[in-house]
């Protein structure tokens, strides 16, 4: 099996950030988003990926993965000129896929239990596509399920204002080369795109063989901020561990913190689960619980919970700063006279002083 991580898209929803990088590499428990789904990839089985690269920044995505050889399997890139839709992007890749099965992965979905046991499925039943199906609250927001009084899936319908079915079809979709005749087929949806769902009723409508399997455990579509800080806290939850690779003084450290080397804390007192990469002085601060720091930042005189910095980013004299997202180089300070609560979601290279 073969594997497509769709890597485009404009994140219009994840402004300012996405206006200096794809909305896929920004960090959960500092690791790319995609990263996430290329290692659950490689976990079942696949060996060979084609990442589908949109019009934001795709330079950094290529740097940062390069010829896959880091990440044990082998990545070929394709280049999408527009967002044209899921659709159009997983077309562009028939001649990677060849004659394979493959799995489509898209960029900004994270799975908590990932695809191993569906992947097996997927090779034992046979079927033509599969998709994968949540019960949510919110089912407009998605693609949706309708299935008959027998379980079967008989259609799909693409954020219906009013859906057949709480089961949404999350971003991850098994499928065979015949997909690419029902691609060729389609006109664009009211929202201007090549829906997937509108492919995948095509092969319902051609006969083929669809199935689904249910997702247990917790699936996030990390397009937005408040998705992004929840998946990081459940991420650290889950799977942070203790590593001292830097180097404490004066400081109290509790629960599960990982601290890579070459960063310093001083003075300071960290509540787990916390994850600071490498380079990064925290003096005379409270860190944690929940929260992600990028390598090379600064957390000074501050208290800072619930939120991810992004490399090389400072935060100085922050009474307290929570449920906040913070760019690359970008810097929040606060005088002694202003000091309160803040709530921020910054780009790169920003400055607040407040
Ligand atoms: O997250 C699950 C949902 O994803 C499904 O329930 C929907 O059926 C499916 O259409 C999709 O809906 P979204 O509106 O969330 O899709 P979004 O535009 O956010 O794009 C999803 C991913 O695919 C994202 O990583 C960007 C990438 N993408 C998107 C488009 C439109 C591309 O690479 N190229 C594209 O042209």
């Amino acid at each position: 099996m073969k594997g497509v991580i769709l890597h485009g898209g404009s994140g219009t929803r994840l402004r300012p950030l996405t206006y200096s990088g794809p909305k896929q590499l920004i960090p959960i428990a500092n690791k790319p988003v995609s990263q996430y789904a290329l290692e659950d990839l490689v976990s079942c089985g696949v060996s060979e990926v084609a990442i589908v690269l949109g019009q934001t920044f795709p330079e950094l995505v290529r740097s940062y993965y390069g010829d896959g050889s880091k990440f044990g399997v082998e990545i070929t890139y394709v280049q999408q000129d527009e967002p044209k839709g899921i659709a159009h992007a997983i077309g562009l890749c028939e001649g990677f896929v060849g004659q394979d099965d493959f799995v489509v992965y898209l960029g900004d979905n994270m799975l908590q239990h990932g695809i191993g046991q569906h992947a097996a499925r997927f090779r034992t039943e046979r079927h033509d596509a599969m998709v994968l199906l949540k019960e949510v609250d919110d089912p407009s927001r998605y693609g949706v399920a309708q299935l008959d009084g027998n379980g079967k899936l008989v259609k799909l319908v693409e954020k219906p204002k009013e859906p057949p079915s709480r089961y949404a079809v999350i971003g991850i979709y098994f499928l065979r080369p015949s997909i690419f005749q029902s691609i060729k087929s389609l006109k664009p949806s009211w929202r201007g795109e090549l829906e997937v769902t509108d492919a995948i009723q095509g092969m319902i409508d051609r006969g083929l063989r669809v199935g689904y399997s249910h997702v247990g455990g917790w699936w996030f579509d990390t397009g937005k901020k408040d998705d992004i800080l929840d998946v990081n806290a459940l991420v650290l939850d889950e799977r942070a561990t203790s590593d001292m690779g830097g180097e404490a003084t004066g400081s109290k450290l509790s629960g599960r913190v990982q601290v890579a080397k070459g960063t310093k804390i001083v003075n300071s007192t960290v509540r787990g689960p916390v994850s600071i990469a490498e380079g990064c002085l925290i003096e005379n601060s409270t860190v944690g619980p929940h929260t992600s720091i990028g390598g090379s930042s600064i957390v000074k005189d501050s208290s800072v919970e619930y939120c991810i910095l992004l490399e090389g980013s400072e935060v100085n004299g922050v009474e307290r700063l929570e449920d906040s997202l913070i760019g690359k180089y970008s810097k929040v300070s606060q005088n002694a006279q202003n000091r309160r609560t803040l709530k921020v979601h910054l780009g790169d290279y920003s400055e607040v002083v407040l």
